[in-house]
């Protein structure tokens, strides 16, 4: 099997392996409502490049297949509250309607709430993990709760709305430390103890990959910078590599989860 055809296996069962996990809510109305961002045609980035690390440190792939899955939840849920109209307003995601206009501001904060727990329902869930054991899940779950909760993903988007002036600092904290959640996680199924390098890798991923998100709306650190964003982007982007060349984990599989992140803007670094 190829790299592209390995890559297309796993968001396939990443896809399907969210469907069985959003059956745990058991009200269909509600069920339909939670579904509505997860099962979306999104980029799978987070559960991809968790299972792409886990791959290439020979990790169980079906374990960090389900920990990916509760790492998008958390996204899902991120994302249905950010475009809320108190936060930035946006009438639609992926082409779509966002959550609040098809479902209401109401629901909206509930599903966010609902995501967010369901997450730590999956994590929590013992029987569906093949090789973590207790202690294994319970980092898991500390970790989880850290990097997306007021110390890492709440605290950054607290702070974008109370205009503080660190906007590297803020994208650190409101995406860096989920992709660091998941380059962990990743190592932690395969049974790594010294999860340090990889949290720093993983930020470093987060960092460009909001860095370039600013630079295409042409707001956050781009309002900073402007056009010497793209060249602190680049050379962010070198650095990353050297990173995951030194660590062992520039695989084909990562190299196609880059551009999939990256997408022109990285071609050039790979030729
Ligand atoms: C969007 O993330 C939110 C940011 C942190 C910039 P993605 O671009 O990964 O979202 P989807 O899931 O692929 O739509
Ligand atoms: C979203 O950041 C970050 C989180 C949801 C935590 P942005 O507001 O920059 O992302 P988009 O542009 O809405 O996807
Ligand atoms: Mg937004």
């Amino acid at each position: 099997m190829d790299a592209f055809e390995k890559l297309n296996l796993w968001r396939k069962s990443i896809n399907s392996r969210l469907r069985e996990l959003l059956l745990l809510v058991k009200d269909e109305r509600l069920r339909e409502a939670l579904s509505y961002y997860p099962l979306q045609e999104g980029k799978r980035l987070r559960p991809l490049s968790l299972v792409a690390t886990c791959d290439a440190l020979s990790g169980n792939l079906d374990d960090a297949i389900t920990l990916g899955c509760a790492i998008e939840l958390i996204h899902a849920y991120s994302l249905i509250h950010d475009d809320l109209p108190n936060l930035d307003n946006a009438t639609f995601r992926r082409n779509l309607p966002a959550f609040h206009i098809r479902f209401g501001d109401d629901i909206a904060i509930l599903a966010g709430d609902g995501l967010l727990t369901l997450a730590f329902e999956v994590l929590s869930k013992r029987e569906l993990y093949k090789s973590l054991d207790e202690r294994a899940l319970l980092r898991a779950i500390h970790l989880t709760a850290v990097k997306s909760g007021p110390s890492g993903m709440v605290l950054g988007q607290a702070l974008e709305l109370y205009h503080h002036t660190d906007r590297e600092y803020i994208n650190l904290l409101k995406t860096a430390e989920l992709f660091s959640l998941c380059f962990m996680l990743g190592g932690l199924c395969a049974n790594l103890e010294d999860l340090s390098a990889l949290e720093a890798l993983g930020k470093r991923f987060g960092i460009c990959f909001q860095m370039l998100d600013d630079l295409r709306d042409k707001d956050g650190l781009y309002l900073n910078l402007g056009s010497i964003l793209e060249k602190k982007l680049i050379s962010e982007l070198k650095s990353l590599l050297t990173s995951l060349k030194e660590l062992s984990l520039f695989t084909k599989e990562i190299e196609i989860i880059m551009k999939l992140a990256f997408g022109e803007t990285i071609q050039e670094l790979f030729s």
